[in-house]
């Protein structure tokens, strides 16, 4: 398949980063089917989409035109089958757990077109196992994109052990259709490039606030005006969502070892469902 062949996107997944990646989609002319598992979570991500769209739009960085046609071009869905029955190109952006993943490619491999390339938009797991539980390792491949998708310029693709480089080709086409620059990795490593380096950059800040060794405002202060960073490692854990961080880092704990253990100062914010942005209060509130 050439990336002209590609028409429709289904997106797996309305959470930040599923609404992000529909609404790029849709901007670049795709059309999209955004998929939750309940009529609410669609609804959310639906409504995020509209928000952004309106928001570059005040900003005249898109036209009403192309804010209202994007939108249009966005079907909001609940049942697996009516989300991937058209698709050509499936991006799965589900939680980052390997089980809850691995049942979404079950059932998604029963109803996707024999045509459709699966791409799952995970920070770390591998590319290879969850190909493996679909018919079509070879157009399997990862497509990640970063927080918030609509302003982050980068896309990495990696391969997977049975990757085909027709797929690689693909998916960073369809990337770059969508204004994106893509970054191929080759190795199917947990983390892969980008969170191999910043996830234990905010796990590291997180230890010395733990230690006492400095307050999060002072870490912060120093990512941001002294590293250059555009934001601090906790302002961003709250932007990316501090329980994704945590997932990236046991799994990499998990394979990699002790180096990644995530910091208690992290796991507790998860346990008290203190995630970030998302839920109004993270290290910073935003209510
Ligand atoms: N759509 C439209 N507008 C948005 C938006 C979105 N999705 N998200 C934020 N905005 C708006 C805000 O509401 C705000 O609007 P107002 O000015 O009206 O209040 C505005 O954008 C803020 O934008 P600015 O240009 O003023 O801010 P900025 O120049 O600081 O840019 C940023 C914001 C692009 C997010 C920048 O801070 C940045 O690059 N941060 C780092 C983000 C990053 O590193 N992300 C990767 C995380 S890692 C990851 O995602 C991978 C993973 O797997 C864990």
């Amino acid at each position: 398949m050439d990336v002209d062949d590609v028409e429709t996107v289904a997106v797996l997944g309305a959470g930040n980063m599923g609404h992000g990646i529909a609404e790029v989609a849709a901007l670049a002319g795709f059309d999209v089917t955004l998929r939750d598992i309940n009529e609410e979570f669609v609804q959310n991500g639906y409504n995020q989409i509209e928000w952004s769209l309106d928001k570059l739009a005040e900003k005249d960085q898109i036209s009403e035109e192309d804010a209202d046609a994007a939108l249009d071009r966005v079907t909001p869905v609940v049942p697996v089958a009516d989300a991937v029955a058209e698709a050509d190109l499936v991006i799965e952006a589900v939680p980052e757990k390997m089980d809850i993943k691995k049942d979404v490619y079950a059932e998604v491999e029963e109803h996707a077109p024999d045509r459709a390339v699966f791409a799952s938009n995970t920070s770390s797991l591998s590319i290879t196992e969850l190909s493996e539980v679909t018919d079509r390792e070879e157009r399997f491949c990862g497509m990640h994109f970063f927080n918030p998708p609509v302003r982050m310029q980068l896309v990495e693709v990696i391969s997977g052990a049975h990757t085909s480089a027709g797929t690689m080709d693909l998916v960073e086409a369809v990337a770059e259709r969508m204004g994106k620059t893509p970054v191929r990795v080759r190795k199917d490593s947990p983390g892969f490039i980008v969170n191999r380096v910043l996830v234990p950059l905010m796990n590291e800040a997180a230890w010395l606030v733990h230690e006492g060794e400095a307050t999060v405002e002072s870490v912060d202060s120093t990512t941001k005006y002294e590293m250059g960073l555009p934001m601090g490692s906790f302002e961003l854990a709250d932007q990316v969502g501090i329980d994704v961080g945590v997932h990236v880092l046991e799994y990499m704990h998990e394979v990699l070892g002790d180096a990644y253990e995530p910091c208690p100062l992290l796991t507790e914010k998860v346990e008290d469902e203190h995630l970030g942005k998302k839920t109004g209060k993270g290290f910073y509130d935003y209510e």
